[in-house]
């Protein structure tokens, strides 16, 4: 969607955070109010799901997204959220894959079930990929390529314009043990690898047409190298998008940079 608004997208993943639905609100009003004259860059926010509703009433400028979805559209699935509730409840992106749910045990299939079901309820996925480590034989590629080939296989090929790819490399996550800071030129060289490989599952036009952003420890100090010599057509941001002054200061780096 933005890509074709050729605007930028700053997306904050608020993970299990913040505790208590008046300092989600709060969080979210900061936001929406920084964000009044910010007119070439999406904002969406990733809250919990129990807080979109909420949060869906104070703002028509900030587009919201889940952390997740199950992969069946309905039925017997105790705990579960659909992409359909989802979606009607006026969320319109939704992160998947993230490293953390991998952890956790979600696998490249049980993602590639969630993206069928996001796409056909309307949502925008935001799929996040990324190796846990870095090895000198760049075996790293290969790792990125085969979670976006099992995460969208069978998804149609006009619909993979619609995906946003994020790329999250795991050891450079703010939670990740003993993490290293990636530069803009790891991030410059996967996008462009990631490109090739969304042009050979779909074609080049249908690539160039994906929203290819990075995330890994953004903050307003080092979001304009990645946006401008990293290559990232927007940001994923984790620990910084709970201080609504940095997020704030990431959306406007990022507006300036759009105009
Ligand atoms: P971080 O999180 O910015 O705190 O590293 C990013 C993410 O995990 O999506």
């Amino acid at each position: 969607m933005a890509k074709q608004t050729g605007k930028k997208i700053i997306i904050g993943n608020w993970k299990m955070n913040p505790a208590s639905p008046k300092a989600a609100e709060k969080l979210f009003a900061e936001v929406a109010k920084s964000a009044s004259g910010i007119k070439k860059t999406e904002i969406v926010i990733c809250p919990p799901f129990i807080y979109l509703e909420r949060l869906k009433k104070l703002s028509k400028k900030i587009n919201l997204g889940a952390q997740n979805v199950f992969g069946r559209e309905v039925g017997p699935f105790t705990g579960e959220v659909s992409a359909d509730m989802i979606y009607n409840i006026g969320a319109r992106y939704v992160i998947l894959g993230h490293s953390e749910r991998r952890t956790l045990g979600e696998s490249d299939s049980d993602v590639n079930k969630k993206i069928k079901a996001a796409l056909s309820a309307g949502l925008l996925p935001i799929l996040c990929v990324g190796e846990e480590t870095r090895d000198e034989d760049h075996q790293y590629f290969n790792v990125v390529k085969e979670q976006i080939r099992a995460c969208l296989y069978g998804v149609p090929k006009n619909l993979i314009s619609k995906i946003i790819v994020a790329y999250e490399p795991v050891w450079a996550i703010s939670t990740t043990l003993g993490r290293k800071d990636a530069t803009s030129t790891d991030c410059r060289e996967m996008a462009v690898f990631i490109r090739k490989v969304l042009s050979d599952i779909a074609s080049l036009d249908i690539a160039k047409d994906v929203h290819i952003i990075y995330g890994g420890s953004v903050n307003e100090r080092d979001a304009e190298e990645f946006l401008k010599d990293g290559g990232a057509e927007g940001l994923l941001v984790g620990r910084a998008s709970l201080d609504a002054k940095k997020f704030s200061e990431i959306v406007k780096i990022c507006e300036a940079l759009n105009s």
